[in-house]
């Protein structure tokens, strides 16, 4: 079974805060998902394995540690995930990044395909997809099987913020896939929204419904 991560660093927590808050505005919610997507990059990468090297400072030689060659791909689960990617780049500038476009219908609450472009070496690299939101799980559960299909071999997926049912969704169907989260909320309501949450982070981001 993934492991589940709450990133309960105070930074987070406080800038989840804001997010979370009905009175801030899309300019200033772009800018804290941004920084918050940041932080999460740093956690997520935790596990990467370093090798050694040998550099010269203007002092001396001196053996040091460097990532060991790692390929990431970053992918963003449109369109709400598009507002994690700049963060996450941030600390992570070579990535590449996919984009699996996924919404849910708000009648089924099932997530409809609408676009899908991804690196060709997909099956080469420690892919970190990301989406605000994990509700029902339903779309973090076909982004993920999308990219198990065509090859990939280590996911993992970030989240703002995640419902228990959503958790589960992706344990069961995923049960190789690492999840990190800023937050697991109490639940989700009659319309499959996070409670208490954020709203639609779609929304929020971009201004349009
Ligand atoms: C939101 C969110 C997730 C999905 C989560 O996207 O960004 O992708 O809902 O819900 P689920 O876990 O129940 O599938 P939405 O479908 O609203 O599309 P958008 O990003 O274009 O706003
Ligand atoms: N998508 C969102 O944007 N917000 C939710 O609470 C659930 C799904």
């Amino acid at each position: 079974m993934g492991k589940v991560v709450v990133i309960d660093h105070p930074l987070i927590q406080h800038k989840l805060t804001y997010i979370r808050d009905e009175n801030t505005g899309s300019k200033e919610f772009r800018e804290l998902v941004e920084e918050v997507s940041m932080l999460m990059a740093y956690e997520v990468t935790r596990d990467f394995p370093l090798q050694e090297t040998e550099i010269n400072t203007p002092v001396g030689p001196a053996k040091t540690k460097v990532i060991a060659g790692r390929k990431v791909g970053l992918v963003p689960i449109l369109r709400a995930g598009l507002g994690m990617v700049n963060g996450m780049l941030k600390l992570i500038p070579a990535a590449k990044v996919g984009h699996v476009g996924l919404y849910r219908d708000p009648e089924t609450l099932k997530p409809v395909e609408y676009y899908c472009k991804l690196p060709t070496d997909l099956p080469e690299r420690d892919l970190i997809v990301i989406d605000p939101m994990l509700a029902t799980g339903g779309s973090a559960v076909a982004a993920i099987g999308f990219l198990k299909e065509r090859g990939a071999k280590s996911i993992k997926l970030v989240c703002l913020i995640a419902a228990p049912e959503g958790i589960s969704a992706v344990q069961s169907a995923h049960p190789d896939v690492d999840i990190f989260a800023g937050a697991v909320d109490s639940h989700l309501n009659d319309h499959g929204y996070i409670v208490p949450g954020l709203g639609d982070a779609g929304d929020r981001l971009f201004g349009t419904k």
